[in-house]
């Protein structure tokens, strides 16, 4: 067994700002919050406000007395979900809830089924789907649903009939929720209008396509990393772009044609149900630790700063990818556990995301602003279905050991 670490680098490339702050919704964060780009910093702030409300509540309540806690950041609130049981008065009347009662709302539960009992249906399920193992299937905990959600195509109905079958007869009042999303369109056409004349091709951002030389297979670049022992620079993206001795090439943004090589991918095993697959810089290509926003005209790039500090511990924030098809987008976290069943293995999900995203996204970066520029990384897209996406935790890959 030899343990290989990756090392996110610490290089900065600092650019200016010279555009004015105009009254527009560039910006992907300023659609998902319907807010002008110049009020964005703002909601930043007062979305980490309202994490830091949710977890002192949090901390005074275990699993057994509430339903979960979803964060609206527009709404400028953190939704605590309720059962019969859960005590809201002496909630609110606790000493470091007093300062914080404006930001809280408690909400009555749709299902009376407490986080506890969230998780432990939860659980049963995956027990039971890593039996039957079915195709293109994702199950989560979604909070305001006060349910399990099971996600997948209605043309997978068929071949996984036996699980949906006992899913039916073992999970019942309430039933679990299904959730079907339509078949990913590979129609490359779709975003070519979107091409930058002024790409550098032998710069890596991280969002940029990754495919093989005949472009059967085209996924997108995650970051750039290191290997701890040997120091050997690496370009993190998912390992279900492997495909057996193919070399990979740079595909920029908009671009059908791809003129730099990058290097071959690691043989991945997925033995820990952890997504990523590890290309070597080989070609005359440059990583970087930017973030491609092209479509953006203030912050056509964005800078990442390492990990976050804060566990994966809310839902109803901001998350964002960038990627090949769909560019740079952003969505809600809506639950941070979720077991994805591909065609073949199962892959544990740190990170389900309601947002735009394509299979020539997968690989890419997955993170949060914290200011309009500027991010810290949380993990790549893993896969998805319809408008959910899927991402593997950044400490997952960081300290895999294989
Ligand atoms: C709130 O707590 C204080 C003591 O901490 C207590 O005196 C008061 O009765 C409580 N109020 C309610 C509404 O529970
Ligand atoms: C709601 O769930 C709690 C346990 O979390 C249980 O004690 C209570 O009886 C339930 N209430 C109703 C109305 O079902
Ligand atoms: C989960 O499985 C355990 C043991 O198999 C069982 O006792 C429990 O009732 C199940 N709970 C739910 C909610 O399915
Ligand atoms: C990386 O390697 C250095 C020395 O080679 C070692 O001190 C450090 O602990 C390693 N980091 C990890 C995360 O293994």
């Amino acid at each position: 067994m030899r343990n290989i670490y990756f090392l996110i680098i610490l290089l900065f490339i600092f650019i200016l700002q010279k555009y004015p702050i105009i009254n527009a919704q560039h910006e992907a964060l300023a659609r998902l919050w319907n807010v002008p780009d110049n009020e964005i910093d703002d909601l930043i702030d007062r979305e980490l406000d309202l994490m830091d409300a949710d977890l002192i509540v949090k901390q005074n309540l275990v699993d057994e007395e509430y339903s979960g806690s979803y964060i609206r950041t527009t709404d400028n609130n953190v939704v605590f979900y309720t059962t019969t049981e859960t005590e809201v008065n002496e909630i609110r009347n606790l000493s470091d809830v007093i300062p914080i009662n404006h930001l809280l709302t408690f909400e009555r539960s749709v299902n009376n089924l407490s986080l506890f009992d969230l998780k432990t249906r939860y659980k049963n399920l995956t027990r039971l789907a890593l039996q039957y193992n079915p195709e293109l299937v994702a199950i989560f905990i979604d909070v305001t649903f006060n349910n399990i959600v099971i996600a997948s195509y209605h043309g997978f109905d068929e071949p996984n009939r036996e699980f949906i079958d006992e899913v039916n007869r073992q999970f019942v009042n309430p039933a679990p929720v299904f959730e079907y999303g339509n078949l990913p369109n590979t129609n490359e056409q779709h975003k070519l209008n979107a091409i930058n004349r002024r790409i550098i091709q032998t710069l890596i951002e991280n969002g940029d396509g990754l495919c093989n030389l005949n472009q059967d297979v085209t996924c997108s670049i995650g970051f750039w990393a290191r290997r701890n022992e040997t120091n050997e620079n690496v370009i993190v993206t998912s390992g279900r772009c492997y495909r057996f001795e193919q070399e990979y090439f740079l595909k920029p943004w908009g671009s059908l044609n791809i003129y730099n090589y990058i290097g071959r991918m690691s043989r991945i095993s997925s033995h820990h149900k952890t997504d990523v697959g590890i290309v070597s810089i080989e070609g005359n290509v440059r990583p970087t630790r930017i973030i491609r926003n092209t479509d953006s005209p203030m912050y056509p790039r964005i800078n990442t700063y390492g990990k976050t500090t804060r566990e994966n511990d809310y839902l109803g924030i901001h998350s964002c990818k960038s990627g090949y098809f769909t560019h740079l987008t952003c969505g809600y976290l809506r639950s941070n556990e979720a077991i994805y069943f591909d065609a073949i293995d199962p892959y544990k999900i740190s990170y389900v995301i309601n947002i735009e995203n394509h299979i020539y996204d997968i690989g890419g970066p997955v993170f949060t602003f914290f200011e309009s520029d500027k991010a810290h990384l949380t993990g790549i897209l893993t896969g998805g279905i319809g408008n959910i996406g899927f991402a593997t935790d950044i400490d997952s890959i960081l300290m895999r050991g294989d």
